[in-house]
């Protein structure tokens, strides 16, 4: 009767254990993985951006709603415009690709908050606002 006691004891205790353990343990990995696949960068070649294309594209960004979902540097609603940048290389095919989603708006890529559409954008400003935001990339 003694023995059998004894067991169970102890057999709670390592259980006990080895959930505090798995516990302790789990947080630390499920960051790193999160971090590796937000950002998926993209491989390519990287074109060179000129200066007053960014500039402007800077500026139509500034007054369009983009910041009331995009930060620079944070994740807000939306991406980091610097992650971003981090992910696509900067190239006509990724540049068009990515206006053409400002325009249509949607969701996916980062996760499931959705981006409006914008559809009062022509095509060319969607560019150069996408320029501005991939030439944040360091
Ligand atoms: C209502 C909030 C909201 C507004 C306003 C908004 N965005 Fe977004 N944006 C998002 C979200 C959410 C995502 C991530 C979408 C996804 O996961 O596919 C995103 C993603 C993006 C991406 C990356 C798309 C991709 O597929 O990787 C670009 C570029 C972008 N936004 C640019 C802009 C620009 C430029 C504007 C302003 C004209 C703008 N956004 C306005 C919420 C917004």
């Amino acid at each position: 009767m003694f023995r059998k006691k004894n067991t169970l004891l102890i057999g709670c205790l390592l259980s006990a254990t080895f959930y505090l353990l798995s516990c302790d343990n789990k947080p630390k990995q499920e960051n790193k993985r999160k971090t590796i696949d937000y950002i998926k960068q993209i491989p390519g070649i990287n074109d060179s951006i000129p200066v007053e294309v960014a500039d402007k594209g800077e500026v139509l960004i500034a007054y369009s709603d983009c910041y009331t979902c995009h930060k620079e540097d944070q994740r807000s609603v939306g991406p980091a415009f610097r992650d971003i940048a981090k992910r696509y290389p900067v190239n006509k095919v990724y540049i068009e690709m990515l206006a053409h989603k400002v325009i249509i708006g949607g969701r996916g890529s980062w996760g499931s908050a959705v981006m409006d559409p914008h559809p009062e954008l022509s095509f060319e400003d969607a560019k150069t606002m996408v320029t501005y935001i991939l030439s944040l990339k360091k």
